[in-house]
C-alpha cells in the first residue's frame, strides 16, 4: 500500500482542500475529466472539488439505475444544482433491470451491477465526453479493505497494480485516497455541502439491490422502496449507525379485510457500529417497533409480515445481500 493515512483536524482542512484543488488541476491540466456523483459523501467531495479546479472541464454524471431509494437521483441532482455544479443525469434504468432479471445469487448481482455500471453505462458516457482523467472518491478504508483481502471494493483500480491508462484510456485521479470518513465529513462540511450530505449514513454501491432476497425486478424494488423510506422516516433520529428494509423471498399467509392473503415479508435493520466492521443490533424502544410493524402493512398492502432483525455483526452482516 503506497498511500500514507492523513488525520484531518478542523485546521488542516482548508489547506487540504486547496491543495487537492491545485493538484486535480495540475493533473487534468488541459484535458477533460469526468466523475459519477452518487450523493454519497466520499463522491460528493470529490465532486466539488473538482468543480473548483475544473470548472466545465469536468463532466459530472449521476446514473440513475432503478434501484437507488425513494426520489433519490433528482434530489441529488437538485442539492448540487443549487450549488451552481451540473449534474448529468443518466437514465439507465432498463439496463440495470435488464443485467439482473432471472438472478438470484448475491454475488452474480452484485457482479451484474458493477459490470452494468462500469464497462456499459459508465465507460459509454466516459467515451463520449473526451475526458481523459476520471475524479474518484476512494478513501483511505477502501483502498485497506481491498489490499487486505476483506471486500473488493469496486472503485480500486490503480492500487492493485491496474494500468487504467492502457485498459480504458484515462487516469485516475483520487483526492480524498489518504482520508477515512471522518475527514472526509469535515472536508464534505468545509466546502459548504449541505448537513444532509455532510451526516449522510452509508449506503451501499448495489443500492436497494442489497436489500432484496432473490431476484431483483422492479416490482420488488419498489416494495423493498416504499418500505426503505417508511423505516428511515421513523428511525433516522434514533441516533443509530444504519438503518434499512430488506425483502424476504419467501411470502407468508396473512389476513387483510377478512379473507386470506398470502404477502410479502419485510424485515427491519438498525445498527449500532463504529465503522460497520462489526454491528450491534440497536435497543430500540418498543413502541417504535410496534409504530413500524402498524405502519408498513397498512401503507404497502403486499406487506402481510415485518420483523425486527436482532443477531449481531458477525456472523450476520448489515445488509443481506
Ligand atoms: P456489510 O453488509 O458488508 O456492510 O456488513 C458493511 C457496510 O458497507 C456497506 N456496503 C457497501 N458499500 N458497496 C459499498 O459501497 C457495497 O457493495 C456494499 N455492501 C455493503 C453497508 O451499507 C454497510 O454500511
Amino acid at each position: 500500500m503506497t498511500v500514507q493515512e492523513r488525520v484531518l483536524s478542523e485546521s488542516d482542512v482548508a489547506n487540504f482542500i486547496e491543495q487537492g484543488i491545485h493538484e486535480i488541476a495540475e493533473s487534468v491540466k488541459g484535458a477533460r475529466a469526468i466523475n459519477a456523483l452518487s450523493g454519497g459523501v466520499d463522491s460528493s467531495v470529490v465532486t466539488l472539488m473538482g468543480h473548483r479546479a475544473l470548472g466545465d472541464a469536468l463532466t459530472t454524471c449521476f446514473i440513475d439505475n432503478g434501484i437507488m431509494r425513494e426520489g433519490e437521483p433528482e434530489h441529488i441532482v437538485e442539492i448540487f444544482r443549487a450549488l451552481d455544479v451540473p449534474v448529468e443525469l443518466i437514465d439507465a434504468k432498463d439496463r440495470f433491470f435488464q443485467a439482473l432479471a432471472g438472478l438470484t445469487d448475491p454475488e452474480q448481482k452484485r457482479e451484474a451491477i458493477t459490470r452494468t455500471f462500469y464497462a456499459d453505462v459508465f465507460a459509454e458516457r466516459v467515451r463520449d465526453s473526451g475526458a481523459t482523467f476520471l475524479l474518484q472518491g476512494t478513501n483511505y478504508t477502501d483502498v485497506e479493505e481491498t489490499v487486505a483481502g476483506i471486500k473488493r471494493q469496486h472503485n480500486i483500480l490503480e492500487q492493485l497494480g491496474l494500468d487504467t491508462q492502457a485498459l480504458y484510456g484515462y487516469r485516475v485521479v483520487e483526492p480524498v485516497l489518504p482520508l477515512r470518513k471522518p475527514s472526509i465529513r469535515l472536508c464534505a462540511k468545509a466546502l459548504g455541502l449541505p448537513d444532509e450530505i455532510v451526516n449522510r449514513p452509508p449506503f451501499p454501491g448495489p443500492a436497494l439491490a442489497a436489500r432484496v432476497i432473490g431476484e431483483v425486478t422492479r416490482e420488488r424494488i419498489e416494495l423493498v422502496r416504499r418500505a426503505t423510506s417508511i423505516v428511515e422516516q421513523e428511525l433516522s433520529t434514533s441516533g443509530a449507525f444504519q438503518s434499512l428494509a430488506i425483502l424476504h423471498q419467501d411470502q407468508v399467509t396473512g389476513i387483510r379485510s377478512g379473507g386470506r392473503q398470502f404477502g410479502y415479508q419485510i424485515e427491519v435493520r438498525c445498527w449500532d457500529s463504529r465503522d460497520a466492521t462489526t454491528g450491534t443490533p440497536t435497543e430500540l424502544p418498543f413502541e417504535v417497533l410496534s409504530r413500524l410493524g402498524r405502519r408498513i402493512p397498512e401503507e404497502i398492502p403486499q406487506v402481510v409480515s415485518v420483523t425486527y432483525h436482532i443477531a449481531p455483526k458477525p456472523p450476520a452482516t448489515i445488509e443481506a445481500v
